[in-house]
């Protein structure tokens, strides 16, 4: 049976292809062995003695070294068994179980419209715990939101509410507007009762509703009034629409100032949130959590340069936060930790001590590596051998960690002399943490050691080239098919005609950009549209070359927070040829004896200019 691919619905067809793990269906074809997160074995589509074809698990996808074919699990199939879209997915459909794919559909359509509901009771939820604290009822959690200074608007913008303390009143009032039970209990807001029947699950509590990027209320947060029984805060359980993992609380409304700062600030509590808001300072999220997760750490990296963490003085010091903080320099970000006075935490600081206060902790914020440094100086003494000995081993891993040459330099230089201990002996014991580590910049650090001996790692590292311009072309469309936020700040800035080495996948990529504007790129119908050649090989290559950031089929962040040094680096080399240009030209008129016309010159003092002011200043 052959079927034209129009005729499936995208959601069977991800449907089909999250039921067929690539790597198993290619196992059937290929004998396959790990390598690391990938898969390798000798490609089926080109004769070879060592392996070059590898399938990624991540991006679900496959791709030849060799002979440049890849695709996804749908395309292997195509290729392998030489058949059209149709034929291939009714194979894969039919090897998932699925049969047939119209019924599949139907059970898609039905979930969609199940969220539909469930986003529905959400609001409806948010909106009448909010009529519940302007109502006689909420009396009491006014009177507390006073005396925590939270005016009116700042509820309004927080959409602040109050659940009554009876089992059912919202089961109620929902019901009343329509809203049946099942619906509430996917939406995490009431909860069966043994004996048949529902009660809610918020009682007493002063509520918090949890946003999601685009502003949709996917979950809660409850708090008690005071100090009474049971836990302070009740928040909603994991539901397919509120992902701790995946969350920042206030993010919908830090987005914009986050990015336009270059800066996130992360603390705790809602409550820190909200205060800092309230006073002006916007760029604020609390992580839903007491870990960052590698999900929250990727998403804020595209948003921000910098991070400052600004914990409370005990929680900061913790294993698991500082763990966290790890996965945010591993995408690049600069962390810096401020330094809370003990007993206090951002909102109280601020309601206690204003501003003023707030600003000074916030300046002083050290830099992870210090904050390390000055941990391990706490637990460790700094001036025995053993101290140092054990001070160095602790930061290693640290400074392993850090993406920014010549900032990892700057601190070998630094803890060195502030040990009294050699740089190459420091340099040693990174090349041990490297050792235990597989993160993906090891390899930087094994050519720096082999080409230059460890000794001279500190001021070698400090002479890496600048990135070039083909490298900065790759990591910026590969930022572009990661994220559309990223797409969005490339395509203001930059022309296809300015990507020299890969003009013709910028134009796909830009083409694309603009029929859908602010969609996640379907990477896979990109793909699926370009004939066999050049270009599908380059934009394969750029999907599973290294530093790749599309993981998954999944909405994928990119790790670039230096986006726009990468664009500037273009920008800059795309003036440095005009002013060639413009140089040959005078030259030549020169020669000629002929006058060179003043637009000509104002052209190039201006191109000068602007070459100066633009180029990258290093972090
Ligand atoms: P905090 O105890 O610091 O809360 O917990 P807070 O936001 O400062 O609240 P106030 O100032 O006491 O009113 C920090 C965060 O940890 C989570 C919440 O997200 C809270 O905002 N938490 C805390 C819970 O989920 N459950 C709890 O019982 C306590
Ligand atoms: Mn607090």
């Amino acid at each position: 049976m052959i079927l034209l691919s129009g005729y499936y619905s995208d959601d069977l067809i991800e449907e089909i292809k999250r039921r067929n793990d690539i790597v198993e269906v290619i196992s059937e074809y290929v004998s396959l062995r790990r390598a690391g997160k990938d898969y390798v074995g000798l490609c089926p589509f080109h004769a070879e003695k060592t392996p070059s074809f590898t399938v990624s698990p991540d991006k679900q996808m496959f791709y030849c070294f060799g002979c440049q074919v890849g695709g996804n699990v749908f395309t292997f199939l195509m290729q392998r068994e030489k058949v059209e879209f149709g034929e291939a997915l009714q194979m894969l459909a039919k090897r998932a179980g699925i049969t047939p794919p119209q019924a599949a559909s139907k059970e898609m359509v039905a979930r969609n419209q199940a969220r539909e509901r469930q986003l529905h009771a959400l609001v409806l939820a948010a909106r009448y715990f909010q009529h519940c604290l302007q109502s006689e009822a909420g009396k009491e959690a006014r009177a507390y939101l006073d005396q925590r200074q939270i005016d009116e608007e700042t509820r309004t913008v927080f959409r602040l509410g109050w659940a009554p303390p009876h089992w059912d009143a919202l089961l109620q009032a929902l019901g009343r507007r329509g809203v049946k039970p099942p619906d509430l209990v996917a939406a995490g807001l009431v909860s069966p009762r043994r004996d048949g029947g529902y009660y809610d699950r918020f009682r007493g509590r002063l509520m918090f509703p949890i946003h999601d990027r685009q502003g949709r209320v996917i979950g809660f947060g409850g708090r008690i009034l005071g100090e009474g029984d049971g836990p302070k805060y009740l928040n909603s359980p994991e539901t397919n629409l509120f992902n701790k993992r995946h969350q920042w609380y206030g993010m919908y409304l830090a987005k914009d100032a986050i990015r336009a700062q270059g800066q996130a600030i992360v603390v705790e509590g809602y409550m820190d949130v909200i205060t800092c808001h309230r006073l002006g300072i916007k760029n604020v999220v609390a992580s839903l959590g007491t870990a960052l997760s590698q999900e929250q750490a990727r998403s804020l990296a595209v948003m921000a340069k910098e991070v400052v963490i600004a914990y409370d003085a005990d929680a900061a010091g913790q294993r698991a936060t500082l763990r966290g903080l790890g996965m945010l320099t591993d995408q690049g970000v600069r962390v810096r930790v401020a330094q809370i006075p003990a007993g206090y935490d951002p909102d109280s600081l601020l309601r206690e001590k204003g501003l003023a206060a707030w600003q000074q902790v916030n300046a002083g914020a050290l830099p992870l590596v210090e904050y390390h440094f000055q941990i391990a100086c706490r637990q460790f003494d700094a001036r025995s051998v053993e101290g140092k000995a054990r001070i160095a081993a602790q930061l290693a891993p640290v400074l392993a960690r850090l993406q920014n040459a010549v900032e990892r330099e700057g601190y070998v230089v630094w803890i060195a002399r502030e040990l009294g201990v050699s740089e190459s002996s420091l340099v040693s014991e990174i090349r041990k943490a490297l050792r235990g580590q597989t993160g993906k910049n090891t390899h930087r650090y094994r050519k720096i050691r082999n080409n230059e001996g460890e000794k001279d790692f500190a001021t070698r590292s400090a002479n890496l080239p600048e990135p070039a311009v083909s490298k900065a072309e790759q990591a910026i469309l590969q930022a572009v098919l990661a994220d559309p936020a990223a797409a969005e700040k490339v395509w203001e800035r930059l022309e296809p005609e300015d990507f020299p080495t890969c003009r013709e996948v910028a134009r796909v990529l830009r083409k694309e950009y603009e029929s859908r504007p602010k969609a996640a790129l379907r990477v896979d119908q990109i793909l699926a549209g370009l004939p066999e050649g050049e270009t599908k090989r380059a934009l394969m290559g750029l999907l599973f070359r290294d530093g790749s950031f599309v993981a998954g089929n999944e909405l994928a962040q990119p790790i670039v927070p230096w986006l726009d040094d990468f664009i500037n680096t273009i920008i800059v080399h795309r003036m440095k040829e005009r002013l060639h240009e413009i140089q040959a030209e005078i030259t030549a008129l020169q020669n000629q004896g002929s006058k060179i016309p003043h637009q000509l010159l104002a052209e190039q003092q201006d191109l000068n200019r602007r070459v100066k002011e633009i180029r990258r200043v290093p972090v």
